[in-house]
């Protein structure tokens, strides 16, 4: 069975639902090769492989059983958690793991009603479709979204004032995944509409080991347990950096160690090599604490300066490098502003002048 995955760009990609990378028979160093479908040859694509987030992973299978012992549709879900923990890949292996259709959009690409019109009336009975970025639909496609979700129909006007007739257009019964990074963005009425809701947590170390692991035997390199351990405490709790991580340390290896292996050695020296600290923290991390440090004296300083002063946009630092310093103890999210805490002070011996000041406060 294929999966046609329409991803960020809206190009359409197959993905196999059955590992398709073969492991080359002997591990050479021009063995190794990254080719574009990296990204798709380590997306795990049933439940076994994928690893952690084993509540929700116990959720869904209960909820994929029961649908079918009662011969429903599964319920609608929507899965929020900060970029790369994997909600994409989850909606994926939902579908292969009911047998259904998979079809893969993101609101931002549902801008006409059209666009919405299309994909739904587009569904074959029992289909899964995934809308990424979901807080972005705009209220035209929501409207056409609540009657596809509750009835599984089509509520549409046609005709122009006098003669207005509304027409209801059935539609087979699908499942809706939506996936976001802003849960608190959603209007009540959608996310009403959604029998499971849940939250991504950050993977543990442990967890992101076995990434690596699977991921380095995907690629075909060998990686010791230590180096596995050192390439995941600086994963930022987040699948997508581990393998990003454990590809490029692949790279160095094998330039590096005429023998193309990962050992704990190499791999320091290659994320040494990447700019990225033993707290997972890389320059743009460290140049926001330093910055709320030593030029705002610690905050709170408002988002918006931080963006100007860093040539980032607001966005990014609150979707991608905020929360997995949030959840490090590194930074606070106050009502006035961000504020670096005393640990990451401690942690990035900044300037120490300052740190005694803020344990007088
Ligand atoms: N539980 C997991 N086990 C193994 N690999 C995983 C797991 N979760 C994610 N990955 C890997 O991490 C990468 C990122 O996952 P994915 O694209 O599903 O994240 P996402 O939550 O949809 O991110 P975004 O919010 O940016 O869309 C994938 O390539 C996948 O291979
Ligand atoms: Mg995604």
């Amino acid at each position: 069975m294929t999966i046609l995955f329409d991803d960020e760009n809206n190009s359409n990609k197959d993905i196999n639902t059955h590992s398709s990378k073969k492991k080359n028979e002997n591990t050479s160093l021009n063995s190794i090769e990254f080719d574009s479908s990296y990204e798709n040859n380590i997306r795990p694509k049933f439940f076994n492989d994928y690893i952690g987030q084993e509540s929700l992973k116990e959720t869904l299978k209960i909820s994929i059983e029961a649908a079918k012992l009662r011969s429903k549709v599964l319920d609608h879900i929507l899965l929020y958690g900060p970029p790369g923990l994997g909600k994409t890949t989850l909606a994926g292996i939902v579908a292969n793991e009911t047998g259904a259709g998979f079809k893969l959009t993101s609101a931002p690409s549902l801008e006409r009603p059209r666009d919405i019109i299309g994909i739904l009336m587009s569904l074959k009975q029992g289909d899964v479709l995934f809308i990424d970025e979901i807080h972005r639909l705009n209220k035209v496609a929501e409207e056409i979204l609540y009657s596809a979700m509750e009835d599984f129909s089509l509520d549409m006007t046609t005709g122009k004032s006098q003669s207005v007739k509304s027409i209801r257009i059935p539609l087979p019964q699908f499942t809706l995944i939506g996936a976001t990074t802003k849960a608190g963005s959603l209007s009540g009425p959608l996310r009403d509409r959604f029998g499971i809701i849940h939250r991504l947590e950050f993977y543990t170390i442990d967890e992101l080991v076995k990434v690596i692991q699977r991921t380095a035997g995907i690629i075909n390199i060998d990686i010791s347990g230590d180096a596995a351990k050192v390439i995941a405490s600086c994963s930022r709790g987040t699948p997508r950096v581990a393998n990003r991580l454990i590809k490029r340390v692949a790279d160095y290896a094998i330039v590096k160690s005429k023998l193309g292996r990962i050992d704990e050695k190499i791999s320091e020296q290659a994320l040494k090599h990447l700019n990225i600290d033993e707290f997972g923290l890389d320059n743009t991390d460290r140049m926001l604490l330093t910055l709320i440090a030593e030029k705002y004296q610690g905050g709170p300083v408002g988002i918006e300066t931080l963006a100007v002063a860093l040539s980032e946009d607001t966005k990014t630092i609150e979707e991608v490098y905020e929360p997995y310093l949030v959840q490090k103890g590194f930074l606070e999210r106050t009502p006035r502003g961000r504020k670096i805490t005393a640990y990451a002070l401690e942690c990035l011996k900044l300037d120490n002048k300052y740190q005694a000041q803020q344990k007088l406060f």
